[in-house]
């Protein structure tokens, strides 16, 4: 931390209030997993259904963030943790502002995750593993991404050469490759009726 003399400044207006008055809780969804996994096309999806409920919700994705808030970063291992961390802070606000946060970025590394976990408060962190094989994604290939990675053309690519890390003890795992994306998408909304975040 660089900067000295700050005060903290607590807001008349909580994050319980905006909750009561929005109906529900504001948690962060974090979708995890390969390029090409869905992460995008189901959090979209999710953040819909719950739009639908009535529910303020607001997504964030990897592809975009990284046209502004995180233009500055690129792929190597320091700059995607930088890169976690910054959108760890930004959901962090989001659900103070009593918004339900969806975040899709691939974030390979499982210390990242965990710090972001870390730094909301308990219960406000869900895990959703994208789950799907490495060879689907790479059959998908919906950006083209993977057909330059094999021939060179982009270092560190995840899954190919540069790690992705399963999470250990996701609160939620969807399998893209074996489920439809609206079974997926009952998965996750089942999940915030069971835990209380929606009511039905
Ligand atoms: S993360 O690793 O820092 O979490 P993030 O989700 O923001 O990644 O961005 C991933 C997207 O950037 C991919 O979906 C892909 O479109 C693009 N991309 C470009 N270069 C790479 C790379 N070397 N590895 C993975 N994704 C890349």
């Amino acid at each position: 931390m660089k900067s000295s003399n700050i005060v903290w400044h607590s807001a008349a207006v909580t994050r319980e209030r905006r909750e009561a008055r929005n109906g529900h809780r504001a948690v962060t969804l974090w979708f995890t997993g390969l390029s090409g996994s869905g992460k995008s096309t189901l959090s979209h999806a999710v953040e819909e259904r719950l739009f639908e409920m009535g529910c303020n919700t607001f997504v964030f994705d990897g592809d975009n963030i990284r046209h502004g808030l995180c233009k500055d970063l690129g792929f190597s291992d320091a700059d995607r943790t930088e890169n976690i961390r910054r959108i760890g802070e930004v959901a962090k606000l989001t659900n103070q502002a009593g918004v339900i946060a969806l975040a899709a970025f691939i974030s390979p590394f499982r210390k990242d995750r965990d710090m972001v976990r870390a730094l909301l408060p308990e219960g406000d962190f869900i895990e959703i593993y994208v789950k799907c094989s490495i060879d689907q994604c790479e059959q998908r290939d919906v950006k083209g991404l993977y057909k330059k990675a094999r021939a060179g053309e982009i270092a560190g690519f995840t899954g190919i050469s540069s790690p992705y890390e399963e999470p250990g003890s996701p609160e939620i795992i969807v399998e893209t490759e074996k489920n439809s994306i609206d079974e997926c998408v009952e998965a996750v909304i089942g999940f915030l009726c069971q835990n209380g975040v929606i009511k039905q």
